[in-house]
């Protein structure tokens, strides 16, 4: 995304849906946002499942992470200018998920949702993945007993290599599909790279991981 010169002093001055020191939240996200249900979705881009999720689920907190500063600036901005909703159960995080673990605490996240993320194809650079194994050691942590991780996305190559990824790192899959959108998910919003893909009739892959622990416990 072009860089924008207003995003950073934008985020400096919405103190009250930007987190600027993420660490000072760590094991009271549920408290902060007056839920017992916490939503986080990494490299939420500019925001539009985030806010969409928000405002129709307001029993939920919800978090979005983004590392790129503009695309985080016009997300907030969306949640700055909503005049029908007051965003007491969204907050938006400026950061690398690289340090994910220093902003939430063990077991704190119930749903951790990766939507359309970077396929990073090149070998030597996999390990940046949202879903390779060093993020999915982290996610298993701050994962709540039942938690799970939703994953969508387009790339045939990504969601290959990330069930792969999540079979090797101790999850097993609750939903999996080829072809997600071809049955209607009111329930679940369209992102902005979703959007696109469904206008070119691309098929959309996606899953729901969760410790096999978790989903073994159930069954007993
Ligand atoms: C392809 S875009 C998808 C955006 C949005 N989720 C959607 O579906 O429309 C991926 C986004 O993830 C962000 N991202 C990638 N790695 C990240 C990381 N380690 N931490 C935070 N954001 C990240 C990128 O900056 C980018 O905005």
């Amino acid at each position: 995304m072009r860089k924008k010169k207003w995003a950073d002093p934008y985020i400096a001055e919405h103190t009250e849906f930007a987190v600027q020191i993420p660490n000072e939240y760590k094991g009271r996200w549920k408290q902060l946002l007056q839920t017992d249900s916490l939503h986080v979705e990494i490299g939420m881009g500019k925001g539009d499942y985030l806010h969409h999720m928000a405002v129709a689920n307001p029993d939920t907190g919800w978090i979005g992470i983004e590392k790129d500063h503009s695309a985080a600036a016009v997300a907030l901005r969306k949640l700055v200018e909503s005049t029908d909703y007051d965003g007491r159960n969204e907050r938006i995080i400026v950061g690398d998920a690289e340090q994910i673990t220093d902003w939430f605490g063990a077991g704190e996240i119930d749903v951790i949702h990766l939507n359309y993320s970077d396929p990073w194809p090149k070998t030597y650079t996999h390990k940046r993945r949202l879903s390779s194994k060093r993020f999915l050691e982290r996610y298993r942590l701050l994962l709540s007993a039942d938690g799970c991780i939703r994953m969508k996305t387009d790339n045939k190559g990504l969601f290959e290599d990330s069930v792969l990824y999540f079979l090797e790192n101790g999850f097993t899959f609750t939903e999996f599909s080829v072809d997600y959108r071809r049955n209607p998910h009111p329930e679940d919003a369209i992102t902005e790279y979703e959007n696109r893909f469904m206008e070119l009739g691309q098929p959309i892959y996606q899953l729901c991981a969760k410790r096999q622990e978790a989903v073994h416990e159930t069954a007993e």
